[in-house]
């Protein structure tokens, strides 16, 4: 029998957002074993000063990489991407790793009307790394910078409880919108990896129809890329579960409950490490 490689893919995010890229990285991989980390302790990362998010997150990597040994880690998360991700190489140089960071490139390339926006968290709006790639690749289009303070906790608590507030969906994303000398924005970026699990209702609430660019696909691709082994790895007959992590050590009934429709076994964090 054909059993799952040792070593497995690290997914990691704040919170349940990760599992969009989890979704389309099990498709592409699935013969390889995922450990998913979600950061509940430390969730939301929308609002954290920099320099202490960039040592919160290296920190926790110490522990993760020493106990997963992974063959990759993803960073499911534009917030920590688009902030920790050299920090991460330069600490661990045998991990290869993979982020997330917001997908201006393509969005610049599809746009017709010459305005987009993107949607994310106010921590990946401030960012340098996206300020860059706006001036890297879509000089020439106008880019309105969205950063939500809710949609994120919107998202998890949508995925838990399957409740959603719309009228705040309506809210968060309205700025997003804009019209210019008859031209409309067409096409707005989802750069926080919980926004794709409430795109329906963003589309039920956008004022009026758009492109919304989810990367996780592509994400899951460059993961694939950098492990050329895996084509033709077959998924095993008894496969050993996924697993999800979570460092506050306790996340709730609803949070074990969503993680079991995604095939994860909800393990003990031995890496508890509270926001300092
Ligand atoms: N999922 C994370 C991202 O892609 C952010 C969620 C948060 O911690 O605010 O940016």
């Amino acid at each position: 029998m054909t059993t799952k490689r040792e070593k497995p893919v690290l997914m990691f995010d704040s919170g349940i957002g990760g599992l969009t890229v989890l979704r389309e990285a099990r498709v592409l991989m699935p013969g390889r074993r995922f450990v998913y980390v979600a950061d509940d302790a430390g969730f939301p990362y929308g609002s954290w000063e920099e320099d202490r998010l960039r040592a919160h997150i290296v920190s926790l990597f110490r522990g993760l990489i020493a106990e997963h040994d992974p063959e990759i880690a993803v960073i499911a998360c534009n917030t920590a991407s688009t902030l920790v991700l050299d920090d991460l190489r330069a600490a661990f140089p045998d991990t290869p790793f993979v982020g997330t960071v917001p997908a201006i490139k393509p969005a610049a390339e599809r746009t017709r009307s010459g305005l987009i926006s993107v949607l994310a968290t106010p921590g990946t709006v401030k960012r340098q790394y996206t300020r860059n790639l706006i001036g890297e690749w879509a000089s020439k289009v106008h880019v309105r910078l969205v950063g939500s303070e809710r949609l994120a906790g919107l998202a998890e608590t949508y995925m838990r409880q399957g409740f959603v507030d719309e009228d705040a969906v309506r809210e968060e994303i309205a700025p997003c919108f804009i019209e210019q000398e008859g031209r409309r924005t067409d096409i707005v970026v989802l750069a926080c990896t919980h926004y794709p699990f409430l795109v329906n209702r963003m589309r039920k609430t956008a004022p009026w129809p758009v492109d919304w660019i989810d990367p996780a696909e592509a994400i899951a691709r460059r993961a694939l890329s950098l492990m050329p082994e895996e084509q033709g790895l077959q998924a095993p007959e008894l496969p050993d579960p996924d697993v999800a992590i979570f460092t506050s050590g306790n996340p709730d009934f609803a949070t074990c409950r969503l993680m079991q429709g995604f095939g994860l076994r909800v393990e003990p964090s031995p890496h508890r490490l509270l926001p300092t």
